[in-house]
């Protein structure tokens, strides 16, 4: 094709004000590079652009990447996949088996057909150069910079999104860092290490999963989000005015979604990577957990003590102390001999409870063991590159080998594993655990040197990519190698084990440790192990932000802290945060002390009470906005900053407060000695969840709260939502019988008398709930009618499900926030009846301005999820 460049040639001359050497370079450096590569041809169909470039030695000018292993041709598409989502690849166009993340990972499907150059017109050019605008408001949201570093070589890709203008960076995982990234360097590859504290300085600190995506939030608050869709170990740069990346290999795939505000980028985000699954009602409940319970009577102790305090419990966790020589799916015959787990396991089904067991990614190697032997004549492991057969590791068992998951074969093997130890250990969920994958040598024990090292490789980000990881030179199927699969093990093995629930129709119970992009498809994930102290409090509530935006909703950090002892007002303080978790477990340490909720004395056992049956208070609300969630994408646990993009004080101090949907915001208590607590809200009308008293701001919209101990957590409704809380949560010792609670709706006015809320109901268990419409989705709205009423309607949609009877059996209590008159009486109108509700109690608080409106033993129940409209006839 001849060169015909006039179209999109365009020659970029803007001034940045951000110093250069944040991408690792001297200024001089960076003010010396020009971009190695010339467009050679452009061109376009419908809906993408397509550019050849060649590589063209910059004469006397520094190469970005060292002189190795140069690809001289590229081939750049650029496709606009929808009217918020383009898509860049760039590969090798000559060699188009190089490794690349495939399209069914996030999963790829293009829901276009995008002709959206309006939105967001490229601008191609001399050297190579691409840009793209976003219309709405004049901002580059993409940009090549042909004068900032730019390489394509085997082992050593690197590029910039060089936006030119100061943004403040999230995501990146994963790590613990501040919510907002300070400028520097992150490492992204799957690894074993808990929890070093990245404050973008230390190359290594990177943590159990790779996600590659970021939110970047400009000074007028517009944001745009990148994916770089690339497993390799990588490097990425947080700068002033650019993200930027380093990779040790793959492609560049880059999707660029445009937001313009954050929320928006976020569900933009989950369209491509698939929806957050759905978990079972009773995962939503209390999970307890320790590492270091010796035997089956240590762990029946545990679980009785729930009921001897009165306490809720929805699942026992036993940690690998359960294991015959930490062999997967084997029980340990003395300690935990099969008839008293079962005969503990069948205790706790009586009582509505649930068992979830770890299973770890390492297979013992040794020939007595029926696991590894069966996936040793399947062939279903990965390769070692120095002998014939599996490659090795060493982890709790001792030596142990690791299922090859990109093998056709390897999902049957790990289902039919799972069968039996269904038959064995009757467990409800599982809980995965050290498949980064883990390995606590480098590479193959016995082997050294491993094949692939720092030493070989032009570029190594963090430490040695064999840093705890298997061998990276041992293969796949097909001969992939671990160096391009290793932060995907995670993501696979969930996979797998999502098959064996989804075969039963099942939503899936799986906690994992490692992620890689579009996880939350299939599991939840916890944070790993963080330290029992105040400031991992703070920085749990930074990774369960990150994870929502990585489309991992279900998740939770270790309540009361993993490593390092507790005590009792930190563990108080994050039962009650952690209680708010859609994920909440309590974990330690093996030889740390107790922290169960009697570990300490009445402070600690008060207010975990509290904090238990104030999830159960809102078990409703939480499966209500996580089912939202799995339907539309979008975060149920976010930052306050998500729904008031306007209001940088929620993004500057963003773990101070969080939202539990639209309707709720919580500030937890992140510092010791503290009795009451200055909080910061965003500027609206919030009342007190408990009391529904209206919350007076002062100028800066701040409120002190007493927050002593024992007590609950802050939590305040916002005017204009409706929230459906459950009766029984004060009674139930078990999510389940918590499904047979009256409804309470808690509907806070806003200032023209209106809320707005919904509540689903399904059975809670179902993998086809959405896909097979099996849900009511009922839409609460509450508003001003004239002088004298107002009208509550209760409008179903979908109609999917069938209560049982007794479950949900009615609305109990409407409690209206911002009631200025008291309520004379109250009528009803369905398709079953229509009339005055009696017998109804009225009650009205002028001095709070509440009124409640106790239906509970009116001959007429009012059903939560049949059409109706309710009636509020006030004085006057
Ligand atoms: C590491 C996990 O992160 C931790 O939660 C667990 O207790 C230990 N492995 C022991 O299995």
């Amino acid at each position: 094709m001849a060169r015909n460049l006039s179209k999109f040639v365009f020659f970029a001359l803007l001034g940045f004000s951000c110093a250069f050497n944040d991408f690792g370079f001297t200024e001089e450096e960076v003010s010396a590079f020009t971009n190695p590569y010339v467009v050679t041809s452009v061109s376009q169909s419908s809906s993408s652009v397509y550019i050849s470039a060649a590589y063209q030695a910059p004469a006397g000018e520094i190469d970005f990447l060292g002189a190795e292993q140069i690809i001289q041709s590229l081939s750049i598409v650029i496709q606009y996949d929808n009217a918020y989502r383009v898509r860049v690849t760039i590969t090798d166009a000559n060699n188009s088996g190089r490794w690349r993340v495939p399209d069914s990972i996030p999963p790829y499907s293009p829901t276009g057909p995008g002709t959206f150059y309006s939105l967001t017109p490229i601008v191609v050019g001399q050297p190579l150069s691409i840009k793209i605008t976003r219309t709405t408001d004049n901002k580059v949201v993409f940009f090549l910079n042909p004068n900032q570093p730019f390489g394509y070589n085997d082992q050593d890709i690197g590029f910039a999104n060089w936006l030119g203008y100061p943004i403040q960076v999230m995501g990146l995982g994963e790590r613990i860092s501040s919510f907002v990234l300070a400028q520097g360097s992150y490492t992204l590859y799957a690894r074993d290490r808990g929890s070093p504290i990245d404050t973008g300085d230390t190359p290594d600190s990177n943590m159990y999963s790779a996600q590659p995506f970021y939110l970047a939030v400009d000074n007028q608050l517009a944001a745009h989000g990148g994916l770089f869709l690339n497993s390799n170990a990588m490097t990425s740069f947080v700068g002033s005015n650019f993200v930027g990346f380093r990779t040790t290999g793959g492609i560049i795939d880059f999707f660029l979604f445009i937001g313009p505000e954050p929320a928006d980028v976020i569900y933009q985000y989950h369209q491509l990577i698939g929806n957050p699954t759905l978990v079972p009602w009773w995962g939503l409940g209390w999970h307890q957990c320790r590492w270091g319970m010796q035997n089956i009577s240590v762990v029946a102790n545990v679980s009785n003590s729930y009921t001897t305090y009165n306490l809720p419990l929805d699942a026992m966790w036993i940690d690998i102390d359960y294991m015959n020589q930490f062999q997967d799916f084997t029980l340990d015959p003395v300690n935990f001999p099969q008839a008293s787990v079962s005969a503990w396991v069948a205790g706790l089904t009586k009582a509505n409870k649930h068992f979830v067991p770890i299973v770890d990614a390492g297979i013992a190697q040794n020939t007595q063991y029926a696991t590894y032997s069966a996936g040793l004549a399947l062939n279903v492991y990965i390769a070692s590159p120095n002998h014939a057969g599996p490659t090795t590791g060493v982890v709790w068992p001792g030596t142990a080998v690791f299922v090859d998951w990109t093998n056709p074969k390897a999902t049957a093997f790990w289902t039919s594993q799972l069968t039996g130890f269904q038959t064995l250990a009757g467990f409800s969920g599982i809980w995965l655990d050290m498949n980064e994958a883990s390995n606590f040598v480098n590479g193959e024990p016995n082997y050294p040197p491993t094949k692939i090292t720092n030493l070989t490789m032009p570029y190594t980000p963090g430490q040695d990519v064999n840093m705890n990881s298997l061998d990276v030179a041992s293969t796949h199927y097909g001969g992939v190698l671990e160096y391009n699969l290793h932060s995907m093990f995670g993501f696979y093995e969930t996979f797998a084990t999502f098959q064996y629930f989804s075969s039963q129709n099942l939503r899936p119970f799986i906690i994992t440790r490692s992620s890689f992009v579009g996880t939350g498809r299939y599991a939840g994930k916890w944070t790993g192990d963080n330290f029992s102290q105040w400031s991992f409090m703070a920085y749990s509530i930074t990774g369960l932000f990150d994870l929502g935006m990585f489309g991992i909703a279900f998740a939770g950090a270790d309540i009361c802290g993993f490593q390092g002892n507790t005590n009792e007002e930190l563990c108080s303080r994050w039962m009650q945060l952690g209680t708010l978790y859609p994920f909440s477990r309590n974990h330690n340490q093996i030889m740390q002390v107790d922290q169960y909720p009697w570990s300490f004395g009445p402070t600690l056992l008060q207010t975990s009470n509290i904090a238990i049956r104030t999830k159960y208070s809102l078990l409703l609300h939480f499966a209500t906005g996580m089912f939202r969630v799995s339907q539309n994408g979008g975060m149920h646990f976010r930052p306050a900053f998500f729904d008031y993009p306007n209001d940088i004080n929620l993004l500057n101090n963003a773990t101070s407060h969080f939202m539990l949907g639209e309707g709720l915001i919580v500030h937890p208590v992140l510092s010791p000695g503290l009795t009451r607590m200055s909080a910061y809200f965003p500027s609206d009308l919030w009342y007190d969840f408990y009391q529904g008293t209206y919350t007076q701001l002062n100028y800066y919209n701040t409120v002190n709260l007493n927050v002593t101990l024992p007590g609950p957590i802050p939590i305040h409704v916002r005017g204009g939502h409706i929230i459906s809380t459950l009766d029984n949560s004060n009674t139930v010792l078990d999510a389940i019988t918590l499904r047979k609670s009256p409804i309470t709706l808690v509907v806070a006015l806003n200032g023209a008398f209106q809320a707005n809320g919904h509540a689903v109901f399904d059975n809670g268990v179902s993998a086809s709930t959405i896909s097979a419409n099996e849900f009511t989705m009922v839409n609460y709205h509450y508003q001003y009618l004239n002088q004298t009423s107002d009208t509550l309607i209760i409008q179903p949609s979908v109609n999917g499900y069938t209560r049982p009877a007794g479950e949900f059996p009615y609305i109990s209590n409407i409690i209206i926030y911002g009631c200025v008159e008291g309520v004379r009486n109250v009528f009803y109108s369905s398709n079953a009846y229509t009339g005055q509700l009696n017998p109804v109690f009225l009650l009205w608080n002028p001095t709070t301005s509440v009124c409640k409106i106790n239906l509970s033993s009116s001959r007429v129940p009012v059903q939560p999820d049949v059409a109706a409209t309710i009636t509020i006839n006030f004085y006057l």
